[in-house]
C-alpha cells in the first residue's frame, strides 16, 4: 500500500496534552497538514504503550522533551512504529531537546548524556529540529545530534518583535553566563540594545552565583535573558546584580520555563516584575510563538 507524501504526527494524551496542543496545530496549520495524533497508554509499572499510525514518506514527529526520561523513550517507540510503516524521511520538531547540559566528563564515569542522547535521536530521525538548545562547550547541534539535518533555531529576534515595548525607554539586556551570550545577543541586536554577560558559578541545582561588571542603571528597563529556567534560581541571582546596579525595572525572557516547579514566585521576590517565554513548553509566562520560526526551517525540508 503506497504511503500519503506527508505525515504530522502529535503525542496526544491528557499528561502530554502539550504536544498534540496549540504549538503543534499551528505549526500543522502553517504547512497545511492534520495533526495525527499519537496514542499513548501509560501502565501502572511505568511502561508505556505507544501506537502511531497513518505515517507518510516523510513523516513529522512533534514532541517537546521536558521529562525526559519518559518522553525520549516513548519518542523513540514513535519513530520506531513509524519507520516500520515504510517512512522514508522522518522528521524529529522538538522545540524543547532534553540532555544538552552535560556536554563533558567532569568526573570520571559521568556519561556524557548531550553526546549519547543525541546519538540515539540521530539514529532514529533523519532530521532534528528545536529551538534554543543548551549548547555550551559544544558550538553546533549537529556535533552531538548525527542527523542528516540537525538545526538549532535562534528564537532572539522573535522574543524581541513580541516584546511589549514603550517609547524611548532605555533597554539593557543581560544574560547570567557564557552560555546565555548567542541569545541574549541576537535577542539585544533585535531590539538594537546594549546587552551584558555576568558570569556565574554553580555549587549545586538550587545553588548559584553570579557576578557582573554592569554600568549604571538606574534609567534601564533591564531584560534578563536566558535559554531555560528550572528552578529560577540562575535569574534571581542574575536579577540582584542588577539591582545592585540600579535597575529601573526588571524583567525576564527566556526560551524555555523547564519546571517541573514554578519559578514565578521566586522570580518575584527577587524584582523580576513579568517573565515571558517562549511555546516550546507550556507556562503561564508563554508569549512567544516558535511555530513560524519552526515553519520557516522545516518547509525546505519536506518540499
Ligand atoms: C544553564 O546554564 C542554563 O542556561 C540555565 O541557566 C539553567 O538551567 C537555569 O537553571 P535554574 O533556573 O535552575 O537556575
Amino acid at each position: 500500500m503506497s504511503l500519503p507524501l506527508l505525515s504530522f504526527h502529535a503525542f496526544a494524551n491528557s499528561d502530554t496534552a502539550v504536544d498534540a496542543g496549540a504549538p503543534a496545530r499551528s505549526l500543522a496549520a502553517i504547512l497545511g497538514l492534520p495533526v495525527t495524533p499519537v496514542a499513548l497508554h501509560r501502565f501502572p509499572d511505568g511502561e508505556s504503550l505507544v501506537t502511531a499510525q497513518g505515517a507518510g514518506e516523510t513523516a513529522i514527529l512533534f514532541r517537546s522533551l521536558d521529562n525526559p526520561n519518559a518522553k525520549l523513550v516513548e519518542t523513540l517507540l514513535a519513530a520506531a512504529a513509524l519507520r516500520k510503516q515504510g517512512v522514508k524521511k522522518l522528521i524529529l520538531i522538538a522545540p524543547y531537546l532534553c540532555y544538552l547540559r552535560q556536554d563533558k566528563e567532569f568526573t570520571a564515569g559521568q556519561a556524557v548524556s548531550a553526546e549519547i542522547v543525541g546519538r540515539w535521536l540521530g539514529d532514529a530521525f533523519d532530521a532534528v529540529l528545536t529551538v534554543a538548545p543548551h549548547l555550551h562547550r559544544i558550538d553546533r547541534l549537529d556535533r552531538v545530534v548525527p542527523s542528516r539535518v540537525a538545526l538549532a533555531l535562534d528564537p532572539g529576534p522573535l522574543m524581541a518583535a513580541a516584546l511589549p515595548r514603550e517609547p524611548s525607554e532605555k533597554l539593557f539586556v543581560l544574560g547570567p553566563d557564557e552560555e546565555s551570550e548567542p541569545l541574549a545577543k541576537s535577542f539585544a541586536n533585535a531590539l538594537s540594545a546594549e546587552f551584558g554577560v555576568a558570569r556565574k558559578i554553580r555549587n549545586g541545582d538550587r545553588d548559584v552565583v553570579v557576578s557582573a561588571a554592569l554600568p549604571a542603571l538606574a534609567e534601564h528597563r533591564v531584560i534578563l535573558i536566558d535559554d531555560m529556567i528550572s528552578t529560577g534560581e540562575t535569574l534571581a541571582a542574575c536579577a540582584r546584580q542588577a539591582k545592585a546596579a540600579g535597575a529601573l525595572r526588571l524583567e525576564a525572557v527566556t526560551a524555555h520555563v523547564v519546571g517541573p516547579d514554578d519559578p514565578t514566585p521566586l522570580l518575584r521576590a527577587a524584582g523580576i516584575e513579568r517573565l515571558f517565554s517562549c511555546d516550546t513548553l507550556p507556562h503561564a509566562s508563554n508569549r512567544f510563538e516558535t511555530a513560524a520560526l519552526i515553519a520557516a526551517s522545516l518547509k525546505p525540508l519536506i518540499a
